[in-house]
């Protein structure tokens, strides 16, 4: 998802029975769904293992604003230019949030940025695909919010109370997000055959990037357990993508296009719709960097950083010069 693939570092999942009493105490707490708070005590590897979740799902924020800014110059009306533009903030908005609710957990907003940068850490694979048609923020508020709500939603009960809390704001506007994008979708639906081939074209290049978005399947996600085990995945991968395509296949015959999938039929036996196998080759090889957009994106960012310097100088300085004044006031005092 945003975050995919999260390693917990733990070779198996801990039984609370098998734990000395001395460290029963967190998972009886985690297991009575109160929340853990920053001052908590809590394993090394619940605390690494949510830095990495929440550092992914920050960088995916900011990175995910890329493929949209791409389109706010050439946004077809003045009043779409706004909306896409609010969005965009939003998803900015999301960033600090989220590594705000990082650094509770003692690590800085410069170290995450910097393991950014040094492709030391990743961010989801889908912002990694080109937008190529203005047809395409339509199907990225749609298919990506819509995935990105799917999966958020759940991860507002997670165990970790900054995180849970980040994630209720968050989860009301991505629902905003999720209707701008359907709301472009029908607009060009509606307009002229070559509008509505323009959607289908969208569709059929973000279908596929969005259902992998979910990340591997259950049987492949090994790390998945323990994280569930500590509520901080409250559905697997294969549930989520499951309900995202379960919700979205009725919205795609509403707009009156194609999923490019043979296989996918209704089952009514398991009361959801089967679908087709996942180019997981393509997922991998998007994770690794290779995917149509990596090294531009991480090259967009490494320059606003380097740009940005500027400006983290002077509010150091600035902020340096108000102590100084702070302590001669006291000293005269
Ligand atoms: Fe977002
Ligand atoms: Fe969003």
């Amino acid at each position: 998802m945003y975050a995919q693939m999260v390693d917990t570092g733990l070779a198996k999942v801990e039984d609370l029975d098998a734990l000395p009493p001395a460290e029963r105490a967190f998972p009886a707490r985690i297991d009575a769904d109160v929340k853990i708070e920053p001052q908590d005590d809590m394993p090394e590897a619940y605390r690494r293992t949510l830095v990495r979740q929440i550092q992914q799902h920050a960088h995916s924020e900011i990175v995910g604003m890329l493929p949209e800014g791409n389109w706010v110059t050439r946004a077809p009306s003045l009043k779409r230019k706004a909306i896409l533009m609010a969005k965009i903030q939003d998803e900015a908005g999301h960033g600090l949030y989220l590594y705000s609710a990082a650094e509770t957990l003692g690590v800085s907003r410069d170290a995450m940025t910097g393991d950014l940068l040094a492709g030391k850490v990743k961010y989801s694979s889908i912002f990694n695909y080109p937008t190529l048609t203005w047809a395409d923020i339509g199907a990225i508020g749609w298919l990506v919010d819509g995935a990105a709500i799917m999966n958020q939603i759940p991860l507002c009960r997670c165990s970790y109370g900054p995180y849970a809390r980040a994630m209720i704001r968050i989860c009301k506007e991505e629902s905003f997000h999720q209707r701008q994008g359907f709301d472009i979708m029908m607009a060009m639906c509606a307009g002229t055959p070559a509008q509505k081939a323009m959607a289908q074209d969208a569709l059929d290049r973000w279908w596929w990037p969005s259902v992998m978005m979910f990340g591997p399947s259950d049987a492949q996600s090994v790390h998945s357990a323990q994280s569930a085990r500590w509520k901080i995945k409250l559905l697997s991968n294969d549930e989520l993508r499951q309900r995202f395509v379960d919700q979205t296949v009725p919205q795609a015959e509403y707009l009156g296009l194609r999923i490019p999938d043979a296989d996918l039929a209704w089952n009514p036996e398991r009361g959801h719709y089967d679908f087709g196998a996942i180019d997981w080759d393509e997922f991998y090889a998007v994770i690794k960097g290779h995917g149509p957009c990596n090294r531009e994106r991480i090259e967009v960012r490494r320059k606003a950083w380097d740009d940005g310097a500027w400006v983290r100088e002077a509010a150091l300085a600035h902020a340096a010069k108000r102590a100084a004044r702070t302590d001669d006031a006291a000293e005269a005092a």
